[in-house]
């Protein structure tokens, strides 16, 4: 049985220096689980805690696979063609 795909977004509150958290954080969150509806995609879209480059995000990690940096909504429909692979 295949694993289950999943995409990680961080909205990490991390203290004591940058951190995901934020409107464009959660902008971006809000966007993969809307358009993965809207195009039926099979996959979990989970928030996520600190993934260790804070000073990059919104940061985004498909289970599995790489991480996606200063991710926009914009990259939202790229990188969940890539997850569904
Ligand atoms: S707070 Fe998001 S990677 Fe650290």
């Amino acid at each position: 049985m295949a694993a289950k795909k999943g995409i990680l977004v961080c909205i990490n509150p991390r203290s004591g220096g940058p951190a995901c958290i934020g409107e464009a954080s959660r902008e971006v969150f809000r966007a993969f689980r809307k358009r993965a509806k809207e195009r039926g995609v099979d996959i979990q879209i989970d928030r996520n805690v600190c993934m260790g480059y804070c000073s990059h995000g919104p940061n985004v990690k498909i289970l599995g696979g790489p991480f996606f940096h200063e991710v926009t909504v914009d990259d939202v429909n790229r990188i969940l063609d890539l997850a569904s692979q």
